[in-house]
């Protein structure tokens, strides 16, 4: 059990959510959708729904300000099936004004050339559309070979990797740590 104990305040005036956050995942084996679910505990359901894109169309993106968008890497640096589904329909979202940060799902070990790479392909598809972004994550902890998930200086991920074949024991944790840090981005970008 997590608790979002930290951000709480943030989120809460007197018990009503000051913000609904909406978290659209695509998930092939369910890893993604295990910390979707692992993401809601932590938030707590009245701030964050949780949409499978299978099953959900993109127009709901428009209902929230703040956007947790997942993504797992297959195949090679391939996009999830489900994203592929929709990829060329994401052209046609209206993103200004959102504020969007990635987690992604893959296998630094096994795919040591390609970690996470789908989490960079959606970044870079969506920024022509106008969103900003929150939620960039050191590299500080990984260990691989290549990322198309990286900043332009190599410093840090776009979004949060989750590796959960090789590193499941510090997925709750930097889960728990991103959720506040986009919590804490999203309310500095706003007051602006
Ligand atoms: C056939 C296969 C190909 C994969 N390719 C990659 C890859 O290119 N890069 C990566 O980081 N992870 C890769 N993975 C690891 C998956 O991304 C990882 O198992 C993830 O947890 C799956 O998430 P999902 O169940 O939400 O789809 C691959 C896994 C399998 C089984």
């Amino acid at each position: 059990m997590i608790e979002g104990a930290k951000i709480a305040p943030l989120l809460k005036v007197t018990g009503s959510p000051l913000m609904k956050i909406g978290l659209f995942y695509g998930s092939t084996t369910c890893y993604s959708e295990m910390t979707a679910e692992k993401m809601q505990e932590f938030l707590g359901p009245e701030t964050l729904d949780i949409h499978n894109i299978k099953e959900t169309s993109l127009t709901r993106l428009k209902e929230y300000d703040l956007l947790i968008l997942g993504i797992s890497t297959w195949d090679y640096g391939e996009l999830q099936e489900d994203w592929e589904a929709i990829w060329d329909e994401l052209d046609n979202v209206d993103l200004k004004n959102k504020v969007i940060a990635f987690y992604g799902q893959g296998d630094q070990e096994g795919y040591t050339d390609w970690f996470v790479d789908a989490m960079g392909l959606l970044h870079d598809k969506l920024l022509p559309l106008g969103p900003r972004y929150v939620g960039y994550w050191p590299v500080e902890g990984y260990d691989f070979a290549e990322s198309k998930a990286l900043t332009p200086d190599q410093s840090h991920f776009i979004g949060l990797p989750l590796d959960d074949e090789s590193q499941f024991d510090l997925s709750e944790q930097r889960i728990s740590d991103w959720l506040t840090q986009v919590v804490e981005e999203y309310l500095e970008l706003t007051a602006e």
